[in-house]
Parts: C-alpha cells; sequence; structure tokens
C-alpha cells in the first residue's frame, strides 16, 4: 500500500465514514431472492406451513456450509415464494431494504424458473406483480429497479433456453438485461450461448458470473463466447494480468460483490481482495451485495469497509458509483436521472 492512501487511512474519521456510508449508491448486481430477509422467508413459511426450518440458524440467519449448499438452501428459502403476490411482497420488503442504504438504483437478477417454472403466461402475472410494487417502492422512497432475468446455470442449457424466451417476450424499459447465476463449476459458458443469443436479438444488454470460483479462462470465456458487456465477480481474473489487461481494454465493467467474496471465502480477508488492484489497473470496478442476508452485509457496510480497508473516499466512490450509473442496463433518460442525483450537490 502506497503513502498517501495509508495516509487517508488513518485521517478517515467517524464523520467522513458516516458521510461515506450514507452516499447515494448504483447496485447492479443483486439476486432478487437473495435479497430477502430470512424473517420474511420465516414469516411466509409458516404461513403456508411449509417446514424450511434446516435452511436457518438457531439465531434465525440462514445456514449454510459452503457455495454448492448455500445455492441449495437459496433454492429452499425460494421455494416459499409461490404466488405472484408474494414476490411483490418481497419487492416492497427488498426495495425498503435497499433505500434505507441509500441506493437510488437496482438491479436485480429475477428467474423465470421460480416464478411460474419457465411459462412465458405465468411469468409475465409474475413479472407484473413485481413491477407494481416497484413503482410503489419507488414513488414511496425514490429508488428505482430494473430487472435482470437470470437462467440459472447448475439448470442446464435447456431450461435456460426457456429462461431466455421468458426474457426476449417481456424485454423493453424494465426487464432491460439476461444475466446467468447459479454454479459456475457445471458447464461451459458456451453451453448457453443460445440462450445468450436470443436475448441480444432481442435487444437485452448481458451479463453473467464468472470469475467468482473459476478463473481467468472462464472470464475469457464469457466474454467471448457469450459477448457480455459486464461480468458478475469477474475477480479471480487476477490470477492473469493479461485478462485483467483485456477487460480494460474492452470496457468490460465487473459487478464486484466483495462482502460475498469474503464471506463465501473466495479470499481470505477484504485486505486480499482484488477489487483495489482491478480498479488501479484500469478495469471498471462496481461494488454491490449480492444476497445481502446471506452473507451479512449490507451496501453501507462495503463501503465502510471499503473505505477503511482500501483508503476509498467519497470521490472515489462517486467515481465508482458513476461508472454503476454508465453500466446500467437502463434507458438513458433513466441513467441521465441517476447521474444527476450522484452530483454531490443534489
Ligand atoms: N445465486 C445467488 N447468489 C449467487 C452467487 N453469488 N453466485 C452464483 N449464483 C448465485
Ligand atoms: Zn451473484
Amino acid at each position: 500500500m502506497d503513502e498517501e492512501t495509508r495516509q487517508r487511512i488513518a485521517d478517515m474519521d467517524e464523520e467522513q465514514l458516516h458521510r461515506i456510508a450514507n452516499l447515494p449508491k448504483v447496485e447492479l448486481h443483486t439476486h432478487f431472492e437473495g435479497c430477502a430477509p430470512p424473517v420474511f422467508i420465516r414469516g411466509l413459511a409458516a404461513e403456508k406451513k411449509i417446514d424450511i426450518s434446516k435452511a436457518f440458524k438457531a439465531d434465525g440467519s440462514y445456514a449454510y456450509r459452503d457455495f454448492v449448499h448455500f445455492l441449495e438452501v437459496y433454492e429452499a428459502a425460494t421455494s416459499v415464494l409461490k404466488t405472484p403476490e408474494d414476490f411483490a411482497r418481497l419487492c416492497t420488503a427488498v426495495l425498503e431494504q435497499s433505500a434505507e442504504n441509500g441506493v437510488i438504483y437496482q438491479e436485480t437478477f429475477l428467474s423465470p424458473d421460480f416464478c411460474g417454472g419457465g411459462d412465458v403466461a405465468a411469468w409475465r402475472e409474475y413479472l407484473h406483480a413485481i413491477q407494481e410494487a416497484a413503482s410503489v417502492a419507488e414513488r414511496a422512497h425514490g429508488i428505482v429497479l430494473r430487472g435482470i432475468v437470470t437462467p440459472i446455470r447448475h439448470f442446464g442449457p435447456d431450461k435456460a433456453k426457456r429462461t431466455a424466451l421468458c426474457a426476449a417476450e417481456t424485454a423493453g424499459d424494465w426487464i432491460v438485461g439476461l444475466g446467468m447465476g447459479g454454479d459456475e463449476n457445471k458447464g461451459k459458458q458456451r453451453d448457453f450461448a443460445y440462450a445468450f443469443d436470443m436475448a441480444r436479438e432481442a435487444g437485452l444488454r448481458l451479463t453473467t458470473h464468472a470469475g467468482e470460483w473459476r478463473g481467468p479462462e472462464e472470464v475469457r470465456d464469457a466474454v467471448n463466447d457469450l459477448r457480455v458487456e459486464r461480468i458478475g465477480h469477474g475477480v479471480r481474473a487476477i490470477y492473469d494480468l493479461a485478462t485483467v489487461d483485456m477487460l480494460a481494454e474492452r470496457e468490460i465493467t465487473l459487478e464486484v460483490c466483495p462482502g460475498s467474496n469474503v464471506f463465501l471465502g473466495v479470499f481470505p480477508s477484504l485486505d486480499q481482495h482484488p477489487i483495489d488492484q482491478l480498479r488501479r489497473r484500469g478495469v471498471k470496478v462496481t461494488v454491490s451485495t449480492d444476497d445481502p442476508p446471506f452473507f451479512h452485509t449490507t451496501m453501507r457496510d462495503e463501503y465502510v469497509n471499503l473505505a477503511k480497508t482500501f483508503g476509498w473516499d467519497e470521490a472515489i466512490l462517486t467515481d465508482i458509483n458513476k461508472t454503476a450509473a454508465g453500466a446500467a442496463f437502463c434507458d438513458q433518460t433513466t441513467r441521465d436521472a441517476i447521474l444527476k442525483k450522484l452530483e454531490p450537490s443534489s
């Protein structure tokens, strides 16, 4: 760490950290069900008399051993969300939480597999309910939500095609992208090229999880085989500087989720996380929470932790928010409105 950064960290007082925590924030990478507070899921499970008690620890938080088990617990928690109304209630809870954290614009991964089993007509009903709830939250809190349809990698390429069809059929001002999540260790990015091509042809913007668990080759595959313009995580690109430089040259934006990476053990601690190194080498990095209650994090916590660890001050974090606004999949009018809210005077 250079002397200037060391000094910046030493000079940070509570007042500055408070200002940093309160910055308006643009968050590009959240999984909708992964934002569900455990108390919300437990309440819904009790209402519907579904026993998912194994998904929780005694203190009520989510319980899982590792990433693959996390995905299982995630799907168990999601199993209590049955109707469009359940998803609307979730949307209200999620956006209230995000707005409290100063998020002014959020993109979230939505899965037709969980909303009507991949059927286009059913998906439209779920989407309608979610959008209605998001409009109410926008009027109440000023937060803007947009959806990215997500194929789930470990569900396989055939399901991904159905998911992409749901995405293509509902592409527009609100469903703005396709972004694959799920178990990165299953299959190859190129197995999903058909789904991504369909989405691209429908005018959707593209992102995929890569380089969270696998290395630089996976990140290159995402760019070359799926032609994505953003990457979820991408952080393991750091193990090959040529890949890092490719990301910088092609202006690929990374949706980095530092708290998630540390909690899941991708890196042992935040000070060993490559986000600052990637930024310094010219990669467009942004900051998100992924699945905040699962990883015991919030956007406020992320910002304060980055400030304390890397000396990121208001100027750097505002710059990162502007990068995120620039890479957001929304239309230009929405982007201009976000950028205006990021100006210190507003
Ligand atoms: N689904 C929910 N969270 C995820 C993550 N961090 N990586 C891949 N798939 C996910
Ligand atoms: Zn993710």
